[in-house]
């Protein structure tokens, strides 16, 4: 079922990342409606009025109401115009609101409802854990499973990855080069960026498959263990780690003295180290070969800036991409497949041939476009990755017509269209060289490039080079940036060009951070 009408209560760090990934999302519905409270809509504070405009401009009408402060009939009247709730407040105001948020989804038999349970397995916790809060979303549970009229879903995401490295929940110690294990420095925990989770949800939500099936799914960008992560930090920052295990011991014993302490109840959770972590394999998302960020990647992004190649996950990558002023489209970037690609491939590089305005004869171009894959092989130790937009998309009698001038060639048509490529080709001395990185000129301004050299750093590292070279020319100023962005930089020429001025650039992934 594509839900019509949605409402996702709270405009927060999650709710927001839901909000936008379901407007982005290709099959976006009529209404996407938000629920906040009265006093947010009308606060002239700058941070509120900046959120207000950044959810009008996204079409998202906001519904005023307070899920603290209204009864659960006011709630349930306002549930009732939608097809499907979807929870992202958090435990705001302590125990009762959750279950009162999940009796009003019930009065009001919306069709589907996901409460907010964003995070650890409950289920797996069971009462009486540390953190009393979490037997409310027990109760929630069993309030779901006594009724078979609304149909719902749990998105099990582990720890929020931001939180994990939050220096005030204090795992990660950056100041005094610490880790602090929670329980042990085997437990693990697993984890998901809300960015992640909005895009996540937005599948279940609109996608293909009947995911309501009243049962939790568990996602998941990574599952670390508190030594690992010690171990990642030193690699990324070049500085011993200390590690210092909070045993359950010490933690019970700092919550016994300070009993009211939320923080230090979610730590002794954790430290407890069951229902708090799982197989990656087993996950929703890694299981249809979606890769969510993982702590490294969120560490080089976060912690590292410009500086150092970011990596944006394996092989099958799925991304919204969308501008403003165009509509969205699902974009996949997978390895591509051989003969079925060979048209494709050919037609993406002759335009990247035709983008240079260069004669290629000296690479052997003609060779190459008759040998597909060629050098780029698997079996020769390439990768050549091809970007589709994968989805038909939706155009909404009521979308409004700025959202449908995106003017790709064939972008309604399915089969999907292939829209860039990049490739890797075994070099010398342990390199690879990156090749015809290349976006349909139609295709650009929605970070396609971004996410096409991302992938690709991401296939290097995976098959072992030590780093990528590539070549560029002077007047290439969009690429140079990117390349720059990503961490490469000038080195000397590793072949012999008769381009004048050609510029040799290498990222060198044992130099990172
Ligand atoms: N699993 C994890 O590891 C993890 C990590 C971090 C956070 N969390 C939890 O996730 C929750 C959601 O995360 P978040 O970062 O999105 O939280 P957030 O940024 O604090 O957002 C909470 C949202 O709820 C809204 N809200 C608060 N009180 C409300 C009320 N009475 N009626 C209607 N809306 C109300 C807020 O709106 P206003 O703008 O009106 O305040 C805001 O939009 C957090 O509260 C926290 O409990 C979990």
């Amino acid at each position: 079922m594509t839900s019509q009408k949605i409402l996702v209560i709270g405009a927060g760090e999650l709710g927001f990342q839901v909000l936008r990934a379901l407007v982005a999302h290709p099959r976006r519905p009529a209404t996407i409606a938000v629920l906040m409270r009265p006093g947010s809509i009308d606060s002239s504070s700058p941070s509120k009025q900046k959120q207000k405009a950044a959810l009008q401009q996204l079409g998202i009408d906001l519904v005023p109401g307070d899920i603290v402060e209204d009864h659960e009939r006011t709630l349930a009247s306002i549930f009732a115009n939608y097809d499907t709730v979807v929870g992202c407040t958090g435990f705001v105001s302590g125990t009762g609101v959750q279950l009162k948020i999940t009796r009003a989804a019930l009065v009001a038999e919306i069709p589907r409802f996901i409460p907010w349970q964003f995070g650890v397995d409950y289920d797996a916790i069971g009462r009486g854990s540390p953190q009393d809060l979490f037997d409310e979303q027990l109760d929630v549970r069993d309030l779901l499973r006594s009724q078979a009229q609304t149909h719902w879903a749990i998105v099990s995401t582990g720890m929020f990855t931001s939180f994990l490295f939050e220096p005030s929940f204090g795992v990660v110690d950056l100041e005094n080069a610490r880790v602090n294990a929670l329980g042990s420095l085997e437990n693990q925990v697993t984890i998901t960026t809300a960015q992640d989770i909005g895009l996540i949800t937005a599948e279940i939500v609109l996608g293909d498959e009947d995911l309501f099936n009243c049962r939790p799914i568990f996602i998941g960008g990574d599952t670390i263990s508190y030594g690992e992560l010690a171990q990642l930090i030193e690699r990324l920052t070049g500085n011993p780690i200390t590690r210092n295990v909070l045993t359950m011991e010490k933690m019970q014993d700092a919550l016994a003295s300070d009993p009211q302490n939320g923080l230090l109840k979610y730590q002794a959770v954790f430290g407890q180290g069951h229902g708090v972590a799982w197989e990656l394999a087993g996950t929703w998302n890694q299981q249809r070969g979606i890769q969510a960020e993982t702590a490294e990647e969120w560490a080089r992004k976060n912690w590292a800036g410009s500086l150092n190649p970011g990596s944006f996950g394996r092989a099958h990558r799925l991304f919204y991409a969308q501008d403003p002023f165009s509509r969205p489209m699902a974009v996949h970037i997978n390895h591509a497949q051989f003969p079925g690609d060979v048209q494709a491939i050919r037609a993406l590089f002759l335009g990247y041939a035709a983008s240079l305005g260069i004669d290629l004869t000296f690479q052997s171009f003609e060779e190459e476009l008759d040998s597909i894959p060629g050098k780029y092989a698997t079996t020769e130790g390439g990768a050549l990755l091809i970007a589709r937009n994968s989805d038909p998309l939706n155009s909404h009698d009521d979308a409004p017509s700025n959202v449908i001038k995106l003017g790709l060639p064939d972008f309604n048509a399915t089969p999907p269209v292939t829209i860039g490529c990049v490739a890797l080709r075994r070099s010398s001395d342990g390199w690879c060289e990156m090749k015809r990185l290349y976006v349909l000129p139609e295709a650009r301004g929605l970070q396609l490039g971004d996410k096409l050299v991302e992938a690709i750093i991401d296939q290097a590292k995976s098959l072992g080079y030590r780093g990528i070279r590539l070549d560029t020319l002077p007047d290439m100023l969009a690429a140079r940036r990117l390349y720059l962005k990503y961490g490469f930089v000038e080195t000397t020429p590793y072949y012999d060009t008769p381009l004048k001025g050609t510029i040799f650039l290498a990222c060198d992934f044992t130099r990172e951070l």
